[in-house]
């Protein structure tokens, strides 16, 4: 279970992701807000070859064709997983520390309680906009009821006929979270559609299939659906391998670079105590230790660095209390000082010992690019010089189907373009 902090521009997808996913046995999940020239283009040709490659591309990041979609709901008919699906949405737009007053909240139960009613009856996720375009609305209200959810039809009826300032706010929060499934581009990709394939969680955990998963950054973005769709995968990734005598055989990769930006799985930390020993293995690439902070949390961002038994930190680290911190696991050593000193007796010569740290907080932070620690348990901390994708043996053929892929992006997105040209001509 990986946890990688580098600076932007520093080597993380070129060193870490795109080698993991070329060396991957088994199924592979990439997060990304990148597809040009990076993880998607340098490894989308070789992973053709052993599986099928699902894209979901909502935001057009790579200009991917739909050519597959996902059960956005297929997890929110309970109302844990409705209030989980709910969740990716509030952590999508507010930071952790945001996450917890009365509006968010508010909103965050409200969203998931339309999404179990919509869930519950098969419904269209587009009927929740709907829903949230007219708090008055009691359809919801008896969806739920009629699914047998009366406490959580009582909250959402509470909510519905509270003060209308008070309704407003929480409805207008909801919207504001949800307002990416009020694109019909996007909503596209998570509803039926009956003549794509389904791309089905639990199918894909004993495949060799690869799920790429594109989203822009930021509130508004589809980054919720991506970050939903990870959770999906890894936790029926889980549930197959439990099936399955305890662990998936080849492994799963699940490959969350950016992870901060366009996958805040709120209960990440948690997840992965979940995942280990069970074949699904979490590689979280983040930017620094602060951006993991601000998604999960002093408490999670802890806890999600606990539970990763390999911790990577490459250079860039601007942050003092966590170069020192990474400084004190580095130990110390005992370093021989020789001292002389002249006096009328003649010169004497002083040996003593003294204890300094072994990778003093200043050398953390100029870590060269190429240079980054491993933390990894049961071993001292180590320096590795970092090999990116391009400066193996392999480059040649990678680097040529890279260059080509993303000219197909290119191609792509210029095609669009003239499409959208003709139509308004
Ligand atoms: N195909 C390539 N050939 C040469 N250098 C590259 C190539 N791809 C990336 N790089 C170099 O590697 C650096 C890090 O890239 P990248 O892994 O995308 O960083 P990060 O993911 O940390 O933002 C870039 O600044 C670039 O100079
Ligand atoms: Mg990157």
């Amino acid at each position: 279970m990986i946890v990688a902090i580098m600076a932007p521009r520093s080597g993380k997808t070129s060193t870490l992701a795109i080698p993991a996913i070329l060396a991957a046995p088994g199924p592979v999940l990439l997060t990304s807000n990148k597809a040009a020239n990076d993880a998607f283009t340098a490894t989308v040709d070789a992973r053709a070859e052993v599986g099928t490659i699902w894209a979901l591309d909502p935001q057009q990041i790579a200009h991917h064709p739909r050519e597959m979609w996902w059960d956005i709901l297929a997890d929110a008919r309970d109302l844990a997983g409705a209030k989980r699906l709910a969740g990716h949405f509030a952590a999508a737009s507010v930071d952790e520390s945001n996450g917890t007053d009365f509006w968010s909240t508010a909103a965050s139960n409200t969203l998931g309680a339309l999404f179990l009613a919509a869930a519950s009856h098969r419904r269209p996720i587009t009927d929740v906009s709907a829903w949230l375009a007219s708090p008055a609305d009691r359809t919801p209200v008896d969806l739920l009821t009629e699914a047998g959810h009366e406490a959580v039809a009582a909250q959402l009826q509470g909510t519905v006929s509270g003060a209308t300032e008070t309704r407003d706010g929480i409805f207008e929060t909801a919207r504001q979270y949800a307002s990416c499934l009020l694109d019909p581009e996007v909503v596209a990709w998570v509803t039926p559609s009956p003549d794509l394939p389904e791309f089905k969680p639990a199918r894909f955990a004993t495949s060799r299939d690869t799920l790429y998963l594109l989203s822009k950054d930021g509130g508004g973005s589809a980054s919720a659906i991506i970050a939903a769709a990870a959770d999906a995968v890894m936790r029926a990734a889980v549930i197959v391998a439990e099936r399955s005598g305890g662990r998936l055989d080849p492994p799963a990769l699940c490959v969350l670079d950016e992870a901060a930006n366009v996958c805040r799985i709120s209960d990440l930390p948690d997840l992965y105590s979940h995942l280990g020993s069970r074949g699904v293995i979490p590689m979280t690439i983040l930017q620094s230790y602060r951006q993991g902070q601000r998604c999960w949390g002093d408490a999670g961002m802890d806890a999600l660095w606990s539970a990763a038994t390999i911790k990577i930190v490459g250079s860039g680290v601007d942050d003092a209390d966590f170069a020192d911190r990474i400084s004190r696991q580095g130990g110390d050593h005992e370093v021989q000082t020789t001292s002389v000193s002249m006096s009328e007796g003649g010169k004497s010569t002083t040996v003593s010992m003294r204890t300094e740290r072994i990778l003093p907080p200043d050398v953390i932070r100029a870590l060269p690019k190429g240079k980054a620690l491993l933390l990894a348990t049961g071993i001292r901390v180590a320096m590795l010089d970092l090999k990116p994708w391009y400066k193996e043996r392999s480059a040649k053929v990678i680097g040529a189907t890279s260059v080509r892929a993303t000219r197909a992006i290119t191609e792509r997105a210029q095609a669009k373009t003239r499409d959208d040209f003709g139509q308004a001509a």
